[in-house]
């Protein structure tokens, strides 16, 4: 090589270098721009998840049309979590016995692999959690090929921020997003080697308005309250807490209302149904939490149902906002990206069956004129006047798309 070339060829190569950090920061920034979709362990499997169980649930998002429906996450929930080995590295328990093969196996299949711990010594399940290893565990993650975090509170909350500030509220939330801030840098410095981000999922319940700190510190979603179970009261419960946080979800970060219980407990399907617009009416992560090996028919078509994916998934990313109620009947709306519309009407109340009709007021929601729109659970086109009679089972919804609104 001559002299010049040499040089040219040391420059590039140093440029290359120095633009390594910067793209990987950019992958970072990039991921959850959408809200994150898949299926995780928790609400169904609880303490009964292994590795068996998690290449299962790979197997089935692809087999039933879920992975081409867009979920892609397969997260790990509590209890895999092992002993510390004398360096203080985390190795899995024997439910799990190489996470790095079962991380490969699930990438094989073209989807992302999730994990969880938490900022205290144990975690909600009382298995080891993260504190005091946090780098250390990041680096654990990264290195098995881990693509998102749930980093959940638990026991940090006697651990740390009662030990350390007792009787001072403030200066436990303050303990409380040190701990989270330390998790997203030690996840930041270690995927700067791999490539590969991670998404962070905070999960402690909402406290101390969580949307307002989080996004800043790296979360890429966060769970705004406590937990769900498949019951239809929780899930009108948590979806009327999320009255007033539009404003604080959008690309590459969202507010979480919790995992879906569709295809769980004795939810009938009108419930199921609602649930899951929903959650895609408050750009809400669809993390389904079923048994996918013995999902029914009606709750895979549910699932997967592209249309109202398509509302949860809106690049645009804004999140559903209440309207207005008549009596035991909700409209919610979402604006969508390129002017459109979409529009959930919800029967909430239990008495009211469809004897009689709820009338929608479309000046209430901006629409003036005749709408032309799409029902998203029939397929069928619609057209919507002001006051038409709508008549809604009890727990149900009409779901709208409408792509030209007439203001
Ligand atoms: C809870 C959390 C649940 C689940 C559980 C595991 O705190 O909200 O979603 O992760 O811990 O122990």
């Amino acid at each position: 090589m001559k002299q010049n070339s040499r040089v040219a060829f040391f420059l590039v190569a140093l440029l290359c270098l120095l633009a390594l950090p910067a793209t990987n920061a950019l992958a970072q920034a990039t991921v959850a721009q959408t809200p994150p979709m898949g299926w995780n362990s928790w609400n169904y499997f609880a303490s009964k998840v292994d590795d068996k169980g998690i290449r299962a649930a790979a197997d089935q998002i692809v087999s039933t049309g879920m992975k081409d429906a867009g979920y892609v996450y397969v997260n790990i929930d509590d209890t895999w979590e092992g002993e510390r080995d004398a360096s203080g590295v985390i190795h899995t328990n024997s439910k799990f016995p190489d996470m790095k093969a079962l991380a490969d196996y699930v990438h094989s299949k073209g989807l992302k692999i999730g994990i969880y711990s938490g900022p205290g010594t144990k975690t909600c399940a009382g298995y080891p959690a993260s504190l005091g290893h946090e780098e250390q565990d990041a680096k654990s993650y990264a290195g098995w090929g881990i693509d998102y975090l749930k980093y959940d509170l638990c026991s940090f909350i006697p651990d740390v921020m009662e030990k350390q500030a007792p009787n001072d509220k403030a200066a436990q939330m303050k303990l409380m997003i040190a701990a989270y801030e330390k998790m997203s840098k030690a996840l930041k410095d270690a995927t700067q080697q791999t490539g590969r981000p991670i998404v962070l999922s905070l999960c402690q319940y909402g406290w101390d308005s969580v949307w307002e700190w989080a996004p800043a510190l790296g979360g890429n979603l966060w769970r705004t309250t406590g937990d769900i179970e498949p019951r239809w009261q929780s899930i009108y419960d948590i979806a009327s807490q999320q009255a007033g946080l539009a404003d604080y979800a959008g690309p590459g970060h969202w507010n979480d209302p919790d995992m879906l219980e569709v295809g769980n407990g004795k939810l009938s399907l009108a419930e199921n149904r609602t649930h899951f617009s929903w959650w895609a009416m408050l750009a809400a992560p669809l993390l389904a939490g079923n048994d996918l090996p013995n999902m029914k028919p009606e709750v895979k078509a549910i699932l997967t149902n592209k249309d109202v994916i398509a509302i949860d998934q809106d690049p645009l990313g804004k999140q559903a906002r209440h309207v207005y109620s008549d009596g035991e009947v909700e409209v919610w709306t979402r604006p969508l990206q390129g002017g459109g519309m979409a529009i959930a009407v919800i029967n909430v109340g239990s008495d009211r069956v469809s004897t009689h009709p709820f009338h929608l007021n479309l000046e209430k929601l901006g629409l003036h004129g005749e709408q032309s729109g799409k029902d998203l659970w029939t397929g069928k086109e619609v057209t919507m006047k002001n006051g038409d009679g709508i008549e809604l089972p009890s727990h149900d919804i009409l779901l709208v798309r409408i792509d030209q609104p007439k203001m």
